[in-house]
């Protein structure tokens, strides 16, 4: 797993916006697969300057949010449908026919979290997938010991998850209990998987994600078993990283060597 610490949350927001640009710009027929909550907002925001003050295209993505809460239309504010298009798809010229957030008020969820897969493999499968993460470790809403291999389906939330996310909502009680989430091996199978980390409440949730045993109780850590993974958090996140001078290191080794300023031995 490649580990990028930056000084703060802004700074996390324009690191990770030079890797989903420059995938739109490679590849515009790309598919993001994209996340919610507060950690993606900086990088939303980045994008929608990057198309606005550099013209980065939009028009042929196609996007697959990872989960919305059950119970709620799209028209609700604190729906995910509605946090994409208010916080990025209305600022930018995405089709939104193209953009995909599972349905919270599905007729059938099984029914539906077979055709989400399924529309996920038709358009090719996801190139790069934008990840947060909750304070007990989990990716989507794969909470602590939801298999490592599972798929796009209902998921009840923890207390944990309902207290983080209460946040947002007018009263606890208003928070649902049940989403349609993608699954660990759903997420596993994106090409490329970007993590974001911000603050000192994860901080333990990326130590085990990142140096931690590979296990369900943190389902996060199932991306040490991805073979491209870009993480890329804050300093207070990374505050328990013990390794951190290490992935500094690797990164200043990288840099040396794009800029040609790698000294072979002998010349
Ligand atoms: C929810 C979402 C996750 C997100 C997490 C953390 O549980 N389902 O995708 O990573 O919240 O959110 P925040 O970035 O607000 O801390």
């Amino acid at each position: 797993m490649r580990v990028i610490v930056e000084s703060d949350s802004e700074t996390v927001a324009r690191s990770a916006a030079v890797f989903v640009a420059a995938l739109v710009r490679k590849k515009p027929t790309c598919v993001l697969g994209l996340a919610t909550g507060g950690t993606p907002l900086g990088l939303y925001r980045e994008l929608i300057r990057l198309h606005r003050e550099e013209g980065l295209d939009f028009s042929r993505v196609t996007s697959f949010n990872l989960d919305e809460y059950v119970g709620l239309p799209p028209t609700h504010p604190q729906s995910y449908r509605y946090f994409m298009k208010s916080n990025f798809f209305d600022h930018i010229n995405i089709d939104q026919r193209n953009t995909h957030v599972p349905d919270g008020r599905a007729e059938d969820f099984e029914e539906h979290a077979e055709e989400y897969e399924r529309r996920i493999k038709e358009e090719g499968g996801i190139d790069l997938q934008v990840l947060g993460i909750g304070s007990d470790g989990h990716i989507a809403f794969n909470e602590p010991g939801s298999s490592l291999g599972s798929r796009t389906r209902l998921k009840t939330l923890t207390s944990e998850t309902v207290r983080d996310n209460a946040r947002f909502f007018d009263k606890p009680e208003e928070v649902p209990r049940l989403a349609l989430t993608m699954g660990v091996g759903t997420i596993l199978e994106s090409r490329r998987c970007l993590l974001l980390a911000c603050g000192k409440h994860k901080a333990e949730a990326i130590r085990a994600t990142i140096e931690g045993p590979v296990t369900a109780q943190i389902t996060a850590s199932a991306l040490q078993l991805h073979r491209d993974v870009v993480a890329v958090v804050d300093e207070e996140a990374a505050t328990n990283l013990w390794r951190r001078d290490y992935y500094r290191e690797v990164e200043q080794a990288q840099q040396a060597l794009q800029s040609g300023k790698f000294k072979f031995l002998g010349q």
